[in-house]
């Protein structure tokens, strides 16, 4: 156990209970054939919801999780998706084909050679056969990729089938799903097509999640979506002072004065990756007790040491305009469309515009009527920073 910037599980994880209890219960309950569409923003902790999720599902006998970030892939065509997917659902049911086929030397055969090593033995199982030759046409051009997609989801059913369990498929940062590509970028499209094949899936759930609010409208929630009430929506938020205490004491074996949580809990807000990162160097720098002090220093420090990786490309991507609109609110603490008129001098169209392009990327969050929010508070915290560096 200790502080950890990947995502966490077994005894990294806190908290989450009731989500984790709640996902727990309803995927292994055969009668519910909807699975959980995560939503909430970077670095609040789906995927490691999904992960330790996942490592629980897969300690019973009657479930499989496959868990497959689509932000693996790295040359985003339909064939890769395919293929890692294909895959990802190997690895995941490997140990339970051991256990079935008593072929002992399976688990240390990488899933990529799986084929291969299943030839070799002369093991028939015409699933993997049929997904080969189907994966094989598909590097080739040789065939539809609406078919492939058919063909991968048919693969994961009839092992589900083949095992006698439930396979649980988690897509995770699922909108990017449209920015695979087959020539051209295949958009909506593929989200139709999974949406199609999803209505006929028997042993296998669909989980998914998305850190931008734009596209998981797009794809999950608004009514127009394709997967429009075909999940279990669940929203992650951040930790709240208690868990962001905890967490603290858990890891830093140190004395810690009680508004040094309170500070590092203002700070993050909460935000899981920034409690890890800060508690991380504050386990790491001195030894005496943990205090306010201590914990805005190592706010600082890590602002000026990570803050640019992490903020400057998305800034960067940003127009002159966009960004000094962004700078002001930060800098200003604008929240309303018509303060940041006042304050930038630019006019109502233009500036509404710039909000929901803003609300659209995941910068800002509508807060109330009228009213914004920095979607990440140390995004804000740095860009203040930026501009006036002594604010800290
Ligand atoms: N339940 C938890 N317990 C402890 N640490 C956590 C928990 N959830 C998230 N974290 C920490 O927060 C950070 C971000 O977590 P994670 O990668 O799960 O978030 P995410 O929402 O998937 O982020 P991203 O948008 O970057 O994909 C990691 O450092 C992880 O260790
Ligand atoms: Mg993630």
């Amino acid at each position: 156990m200790g502080f950890t910037l990947q995502p966490a599980t077994k005894e990294d994880f806190i908290d989450r209970e009731d989500i984790l209890e709640e996902m727990l219960h309803t995927l292994t309950d055969k009668k519910v054939r909807m699975g959980y569409a995560l939503v909430g923003p970077r670095r609040i902790g789906k995927t490691s919801i999904f992960k330790e999720a996942s490592r629980r599902l897969n300690q019973r006998k009657d479930i499989v999780a496959v868990y497959f970030s689509l932000w693996n892939l790295i040359e985003n065509t339909a064939v890769e998706f395919c293929n890692q997917i294909t895959i990802s659902i190997i690895e995941a049911t490997k140990k339970r084909l051991s256990l079935k086929y008593k072929i002992q030397h399976i688990l240390k055969v990488p899933a990529t050679k799986l084929f291969d090593f299943l030839k070799t033995i002369d093991f028939k199982l015409s699933i993997f056969e049929d997904i080969e030759i189907s994966l094989a046409a598909g590097k080739k051009g040789e065939m539809d990729i609406n078919v492939l997609i058919e063909k991968v989801f048919e693969f994961a059913e009839r092992l589900a089938s083949e095992l006698d369990m439930r396979l649980v498929l988690i897509l995770d940062e699922f909108p990017s799903i449209m920015d695979v590509k087959n020539g051209t970028k295949l958009g909506e499209g593929i989200i139709r097509k999974i949406r199609t094949i999803q209505e006929d899936l028997t042993g296998t759930i669909l989980c998914v999640s998305g850190s931008i609010r734009k596209t998981m409208d797009v794809a999950v929630l608004s009514p127009s979506a394709a997967f429009y009430r075909q999940f279990i929506i669940r929203h992650i938020g951040p930790f709240n002072i208690s868990v962001v205490r905890d967490l603290m004491v858990r890891n830093i074996q140190r004395d810690i004065n009680e508004d040094a949580g309170e500070e590092l809990y203002n700070l993050t807000n909460g935000i899981p990756f920034y409690v890890q990162f800060i508690g991380r160097e504050l386990d790491r720098t001195g030894d005496r007790t943990v205090d306010r002090k201590l914990v805005q220093k190592a706010f600082r420090n890590f602002l000026d040491q990570e803050g640019d990786i992490l903020f400057f490309e998305e800034f960067k991507s940003l127009s002159d305009k966009e960004k000094s609109i962004i700078y002001a609110m930060a800098v200003h603490n604008l929240k309303t469309p018509r303060d940041i008129c006042r304050i930038t001098g630019s006019n109502s169209n233009v500036v509404s515009r710039y909000i929901e392009y803003f609300t659209d990327k995941g910068i800002l969050s509508k807060q109330d009527k009228g009213l914004y929010e920095f979607t990440d508070p140390v995004f804000k915290t740095w860009l203040r920073k930026k501009y006036m560096p002594t604010i800290l």
